[in-house]
């Protein structure tokens, strides 16, 4: 952290990747001072490795079940983001609860964003939970990473309107498109933070 240059990005993803590829677009569009050095995913067939390659973004899948525990896979990510010299975690759709291994090495650099205005609705389904409520507004939370699910320091959250008409794909759509914007803005101030404190 305290070395020259950009501030060094290890994205995690299991789905789509749309919010990994928003991020990579703000980074090249220069809003986001960072460099995207590895994308790390435990799907190897998400679609987040695809757009990696098009995006000529080195990446590295694992199968995690063919690690004996959390902390045999996690020291084995942990030696890639080493020899990649990784700053910063960004979770984008990574559907696994980090354990203590990644927790310790990377103690408040581990971020994540979630299509829900936390503490409302943690967990996998965030959009589908408030619609099913009937709620008339939902959001999109970014956060920092902590043993829970959903639960850590809340760095930012926007509102998102459900329309009576909304179904769920319209609202789905509603949340990723506020998720492209607010997540590389809010990367970039905590970027800004954590450059000042290790100064
Ligand atoms: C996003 O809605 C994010 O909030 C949640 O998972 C989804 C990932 O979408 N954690 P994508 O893979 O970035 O398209």
């Amino acid at each position: 952290m305290s070395k020259a240059g950009p501030i060094r990005l290890a994205v995690f993803a299991s789905g789509s990747g749309s919010n990994f590829e928003a991020l990579v677009k703000a980074i090249r569009k220069q809003t986001l001072e960072a460099e995207v050095a590895l994308l790390v995913s435990d799907k190897p067939d998400a679609f987040a490795l695809t757009r990696a390659d098009t995006l000529a973004v080195p990446s590295v899948s694992f199968y995690p079940k063919q690690f004996p525990s959390k902390e045999v896979f996690e020291r084995e990510v942990l030696d890639h983001l080493k020899e990649a010299d990784i700053d910063l975690i960004v979770l984008a759709g990574y559907m696994r609860i980090i354990g203590q291994t990644l927790l310790e090495a990377f103690d408040n650099r581990i971020i994540n964003i979630h299509p829900s205005l936390l503490p409302l609705y943690p967990g996998k389904q965030g959009i589908q939970d408030a619609f099913d409520a009937g709620d008339k507004e939902t959001g999109v939370t970014v956060h920092l990473v902590d043993e829970g699910i959903d639960t850590g320091t809340i760095l930012a959250q926007e509102k998102v309107v459900i329309d009576p008409d909304d179904t769920i794909e319209s609202l789905e759509e509603k949340i990723h498109a506020v998720e492209h914007v607010l997540y590389p803005e809010v990367i970039q101030t905590y970027i800004k933070k954590l450059q000042k404190e290790y100064a």
